[in-house]
């Protein structure tokens, strides 16, 4: 059969992305231009901002990812593109690319769930890796527990009923004047800290499948003021360290009780917190005592990116998906 090129665009928040990829699971290019600097100043990512820079950016992105796969535009077979969920200004920016293009080259266009985009970066990251398994999605937008039956077949297990797990990161960060995105950086100051120096509480909600991290959050807050009415220092470190350790505790155990209770051998990680050093080590861990085998993308894959949009892309056009040019921005899109 003849190799099927994918050309993938994705401009869902504050990263303007395009890839190639050779018959969905083989990246030939994937760029990355990320306006974290820009919105840094502002403590997040301002809307209006994101849309401007991706249609500065979207043309040189797409360029630089066919230049660098080594292709030419006639030899793309397919254009895959986020429809959401995201910023609806910033979604707009890549599917009106994309339609433009797919339009221009005679080409199908395939509108990817963005949330699909980042489980299926495991298919990139592990060329063996087949439905079923359980997922972790785990972002700044979404906290979601997926039983993946087949490809593009999705069961919803749990939710978060209340913060983004990568959004409770970000806002205890923000609490402790640490900088944006908070993720990472809360992340690098952990491995200084003692994770049981200050006991926060684990939302297990009655052991189902859902998630809150809206308790946890007040409880770091309330801690911070605390200290600060005190005029005690705050440790940092010590902070950092116990606040990951309640979250992962939370999100690692969630994802391996379901995949040994749904009796699947394999549970996937997947979103920007799937970057996180605790939760990755400590998923790990849970996995083996259970039998449960883990797979998570390398951290370039966890962020936002476009070649996960087109690996998910081309399963859906496999599956016989194509749409048409009034295919529009749904930015509360559910998987
Ligand atoms: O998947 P992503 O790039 O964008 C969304 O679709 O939301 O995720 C971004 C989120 C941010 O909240 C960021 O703080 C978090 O992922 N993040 C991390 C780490 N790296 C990124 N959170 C914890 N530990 C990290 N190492
Ligand atoms: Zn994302």
């Amino acid at each position: 059969m003849k190799d099927l090129i994918t050309l993938a665009i994705e401009s869902s928040c504050d990263e303007t992305a395009a890839s190639v990829l050779k018959n969905g699971r083989e990246v030939l290019s994937n760029i990355i231009s990320t306006q974290i600097d820009i919105h840094k100043k502002f403590g997040g990512v301002v809307p209006e901002v994101a849309s401007r820079k991706h249609v500065e950016n979207i043309d040189i992105v797409v360029q630089q990812a066919i230049d660098e796969a080594g292709i030419e535009m006639n030899d793309i077979d397919m254009i895959a593109v986020t429809y959401g969920p995201g910023l609806v200004g910033a979604l707009l920016v890549g599917l009106s690319y994309a339609k433009a293009m797919a339009y221009a080259l005679d080409v199908p266009l395939v509108g990817v769930n963005h949330i699909e985009g980042h489980l299926s970066a495991n298919y990139i990251a592990h060329k063996e890796l087949e439905p079923p398994f359980v997922t972790l999605i785990v972002s700044g937008g979404h906290t979601h527990l997926v039983e993946v039956k087949d490809y593009g077949e999705y069961e919803i297990l749990g939710r978060t009923r209340d913060d983004a797990s990568g959004e409770a990161f970000d806002k205890v960060a923000r609490a402790m004047e640490l900088g944006y995105p908070g993720g990472p950086i809360i992340d690098r100051l952990a491995k200084e800290g003692d994770p049981k120096a200050i006991e926060f509480p684990r939302a297990y909600i009655d052991d189902g499948y859902d998630f809150s991290f809206s308790g946890i959050k007040s409880a770091v807050l309330n801690y911070l003021n605390a200290k600060r009415m005190k005029k005690e220092e705050i440790p940092v470190a010590d902070v950092a360290a116990s606040f990951q350790d309640a979250v992962t505790d939370v999100l690692a155990s969630k994802a391996v009780k379901a995949a040994s209770e749904k009796g699947y051998k394999t549970v996937t990680l997947s979103g920007g917190v799937a970057s996180n050093s605790g939760l990755r080590e400590k998923i790990q861990k849970f996995g083996e005592e259970k039998g449960v085998d883990v797979k998570f993308p390398p951290p370039v894959l966890c962020t936002d990116n476009a070649a996960m949009i087109g690996c998910a892309g081309y399963y859906r056009y496999l599956k016989g998906r194509v749409d048409g040019m009034d295919l529009n921005a749904v930015p509360n899109l559910q998987i």
